[in-house]
């Protein structure tokens, strides 16, 4: 019997790259992918709790499913991730929810398997949280289906405690992967001909703290970069408290390595980045990206931004915005604090209200599309390298990024996903570059 899943992902890039190692327990059971959640014999919710709109998300798409569940009781239902982890989570989701089949959560992932058969025995639900991370588990259990990318996990958990985010709760500590298990599996995805490799971590500045520091993160990106090919490295996320020559060295060193650097600055108030506890000043963070751009000048910049975080003044806000100036961002994804139960954020005095909030991130919006849409006028006429990575059927056009992360497109009559191709930019829209192809000796050939 051909039985299919139906996978729904909320978060980050980890949590996209999680929904892969589940796709690959569903696989190695018989199960595949289903196009829609109507056709599926299990629907997965990979959750996440960064902020209360993704939560609100995930609960309501789980309720609806209520009366499909009791039109379909033999269909299974399985809600894992952040979310679930949180204490008190998992029963709330269950007295909510008995429909729910399974419920696991961040440690435990892998034990999803194991969990269905438990399931497939008893009518009661089956709700399997850790409270602790269990050891690393090396076997490579992804079933991707993002060629030519690939995620790859360098370490798990963060020790950082920034005050308004509930990670450190729900991921638990710090855990680097062994360099060789990441360089091992780096090579194997380029070996199957992936093109593009993402390193994963929630600060990848301290890779292998844990370990005694036997090899740090420049020194991996240095063992990765050894084999002497072309393909693409990025890495996310970057902590800029730990943010130093080294890592800029090792980026400088090697062609391999993207000349974009993610790294969240939050805020651009120092008192407000101390009630973070995110350990650096606004001065100390530019400085830090002038020495990239000093020694690496084509290198671009992109952060994260928080707006309405407790006691943010409008003078404080008005400091987001010059460094936001300041920094010249590539781009900026912004976000409205979001009040985390169990976090020390979630105790200060003066929250600030919605409206105000709101009326924050409007204007931080707008600065950054600006300085985005300068950027992209800046690209017309101009000829980039990008990495084919989809077709697009409705603009029927190739698509692809070029080492900065912006999404180029173009026409061709053979298929190009995988390929690096290079484009002549004649049209820039939003943050869209539509160029044509220039390699015509390679078209020629096809
Ligand atoms: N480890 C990364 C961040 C991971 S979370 C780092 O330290 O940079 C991704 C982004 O979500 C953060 O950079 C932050 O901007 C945002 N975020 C985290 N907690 C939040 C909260 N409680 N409310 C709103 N945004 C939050
Ligand atoms: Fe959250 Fe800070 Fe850890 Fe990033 S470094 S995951 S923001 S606690
Ligand atoms: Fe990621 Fe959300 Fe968890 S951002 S680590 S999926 S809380």
């Amino acid at each position: 019997m051909n039985k299919k899943y139906f996978i729904v992902t909320y978060g980050c890039q980890m949590n996209v790259h999680e929904s892969e190692k589940i796709a690959g327990i569903l696989h190695a059971r018989g199960y595949t992918e289903s196009l829609s959640e109507q056709d599926a014999d299990i629907i997965v919710f990979n959750t996440c709790c960064i902020r209360e709109n993704a939560e609100n998300h995930a609960y309501g798409n789980i309720g609806a499913l209520k009366k499909y569940k009791k039109s379909h009781p033999d269909r299974l239902i399985a809600v894992g991730g952040c979310m679930t982890q949180q204490p008190g989570a998992a029963e709330k989701l269950r007295r909510k929810f008995p429909f729910v089949d399974v419920i696991f959560g961040t440690h435990n992932l892998e034990d999803l398997g194991e969990l269905l058969d438990r399931k497939a025995n008893r009518r009661k639900s089956v709700v399997e949280i850790w409270e602790q991370e269990g050891k690393i588990r090396e076997q490579d259990i992804a079933y991707r289906t993002s060629y030519p990318n690939a995620w790859v996990n360098i370490m798990y958990g963060c020790n950082n405690f920034c005050s308004y985010c509930i990670v450190p709760y729900v991921r638990g500590r710090e855990r680097s992967r062994s360099p060789e298990a990441v360089v091992g599996e780096v090579n194997s995805l380029l070996d199957r001909g992936y093109k593009e490799i993402t390193l994963l971590g929630q600060n990848v500045n301290s890779y292998g703290n844990d370990r005694g520091g036997e090899v740090s993160f420049p020194q991996l990106l240095h063992q990765i970069c050894s084999r002497d090919e072309k393909f693409r490295l990025r890495f996310m996320t970057s902590n800029p408290k730990d943010f130093g020559v080294d890592l800029v060295e090792a980026i400088a060193a090697h062609p391999q390595i993207c000349h974009l650097v993610h790294l969240p600055v939050q805020a651009g108030s120092d008192r407000i980045l101390r009630q973070m506890n995110r350990k650096y000043t606004a001065e100390e963070y530019l400085k830090k990206i002038e020495m990239l751009r000093r020694r690496i000048p084509d290198c671009q910049v992109t952060t994260d931004i928080m707006v309405g975080f407790p006691t943010e003044t409008e003078e404080d806000f008005q400091k987001t915005l010059e460094l936001v100036k300041a920094a010249d961002f590539t781009t900026a994804f912004t976000f409205v604090y979001s009040r985390r139960s169990g976090t020390v954020a979630a105790q200060m005095d003066g929250q600030i209200p919605e409206e105000v909030q709101k009326e924050r991130i409007m204007r931080l919006v707008e600065l950054v599309n600006a300085q985005t849409r300068e950027k992209s006028v800046a690209y017309r006429g101009q000829t980039i390298e990008i990495l084919c990575e989809d077709f697009d059927e409705k603009k029927n056009l190739y698509l692809g990024r070029d080492e900065y992360g912006r999404m180029g497109y173009f026409a061709d009559r053979r298929n190009r996903i995988g390929e690096f191709v290079r484009i002549k930019i004649a049209e820039t829209s939003g943050v869209s570059l539509m160029g044509t192809v220039e390699d015509t000796e390679e078209k020629e050939q096809g």
